[in-house]
């Protein structure tokens, strides 16, 4: 990708940026947010309903205002070739990272498409927050890195360590275990784990128990999927009940190992580690208070359970590091282009019908089949994402579910 980039300075070519626009004052330019679809909009209406900040002095407390009123937002969702979180158990990690660069590169650029035509007046942005836990748990590094090569100055914002942060700030019980629901590869990847231990280490908190589950589906039956036959409290009841039996399997494996006076604590905080299952966030917790009726799952499920949701903390970060930079956008800075922008990944028109399914995506097989380096091939283009272009399942998502995107999203 730096190769890349370096031979096209000027942003006019696919998976490029124009590298002039980042040589004056950022603090107008819009935030990019990007996910591997629309369940980054969880992330993106956190930020824009966010009060817990006093806009003109920046100390913690609500002033009644949101505390991004004067910002403007560029959401991507890379819908053609989500889920993010299979390419893991496929053996093609090296893929979504270069796929998650390429969404960075869109945020960064100028270009997408239109009509059927090239369009090149896509504003940069000044920040990057990844709204995708697969995308944290693989690219946050990547991207961090080559920020820096480019020299670059915008801030980067993942929503795992923000989770994390959210866990010790939270009032959760110190004694309880950890449950994260994630996707596949999040879970594969053990950036939660790693990420939680950490920060509550630094904290001076002890090692947490923590179990995960990596669901393959429910992201996609949330997203509205046509392929999954399976209704969303369906797969949560099954998905909920997989975690509390990797948890009892590993209490159970604590226990014959004989360690003396060792238990291991039931589930007492969730941690919501996929940006779409904050919306399913009932239906989880009338799965573990069913699942705790059965005398054989009771004891590995604390009798009350809290919920994080990286999201909201994703946003107070980001808040906090834009202040920080002193790039927070000014009151009154409105331009004629101050509107939020969103875009949505499609299969390019160009693909062979062989390599698409019956709703005109990408065709499984090759979508996971596909090697890294063809960066002068387009097989997905960005367009514009609008409440029309919406598959019925996502509209009604964040009609019902997330109304200050609703509201913004043309
Ligand atoms: N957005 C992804 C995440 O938060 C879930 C969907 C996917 O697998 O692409 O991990």
């Amino acid at each position: 990708m730096s190769a890349h980039l370096a031979a096209h300075p000027d942003g006019e070519a696919a998976f490029t940026f124009d590298r002039s626009a980042y040589q004056e004052d950022l603090s107008s330019l819009p935030i990019g947010v990007f996910d591997s679809g629309v369940g980054g909009l969880t992330v993106l209406e956190a930020i824009l309903t966010l009060d817990v900040f006093d806009n003109d002095n920046l100390q913690p407390g609500p002033d009644g205002r949101p505390d991004f009123a004067e910002e403007r937002f560029v959401y991507l969702g890379d819908q053609a070739n989500m889920p993010y979180g299979n390419y893991a158990n496929v053996g093609k990690v090296d893929y979504l990272r270069e796929l998650i660069l390429k969404d960075m590169v869109f945020l960064l650029g100028k270009r997408y498409h239109q009509d059927g035509a090239v369009r090149r007046d896509k504003p940069p942005v000044k920040a990057i927050v990844i709204a995708c836990n697969t995308a944290t748990a693989y690219g946050l590094e990547d991207i961090k890195s080559l920020v820096q090569t480019l020299g670059v100055p915008v801030i980067v914002v993942g929503v795992v360590e923000a989770g994390a942060r959210g866990l010790l700030s939270t009032e959760t019980d110190p004694d309880g275990a950890i449950g994260v629901m994630a996707t596949v590869g999040t879970c594969a990847s053990e950036v939660y784990p790693r990420t939680i231990q950490s920060t509550l280490g630094r904290a001076g908190r002890g090692i947490a128990t923590i179990t995960q589950f990596g669901s393959p589906d429910l992201a996609a039956i949330i997203e509205g999927d046509p392929s999954i036959p399976t209704s969303a409290s369906e797969q949560v009841a099954r998905d909920v009940r997989a975690l509390v039996e990797a948890h009892r399997k590993s209490a159970q494996s604590v226990q014959s190992a004989g360690s003396d006076g060792e238990r291991v604590p039931p589930l007492s905080t969730i941690m919501l580690g996929c940006t779409h299952f904050p919306l399913v966030r009932e239906e989880i917790e009338t799965a573990f208070s069913e699942l705790r009726r059965a005398p054989d799952f009771a004891p590995y499920i604390a009798e009350k359970r809290i919920y994080i949701d990286p999201a909201e903390w994703t946003a107070r970060q980001l808040f906090r590091e834009l202040a920080s930079a002193g790039l927070r956008a000014s009151a009154g800075g409105a331009r004629a282009t101050d509107r939020h922008l969103f875009f949505l990944s499609a299969a390019a028109p160009s693909i062979a019908a062989a390599h698409r399914n019956a709703d005109g995506g990408l065709e499984h097989e090759y979508k996971y089949g596909r090697e890294t380096g063809r960066l002068d091939l387009e097989d997905t283009i960005v367009v514009p994402m609008t409440r029309e272009s919406l598959p019925g399942t996502s509209r009604h998502l964040i009609q019902n579910e997330l109304p200050a995107v609703w509201e913004r999203l043309p």
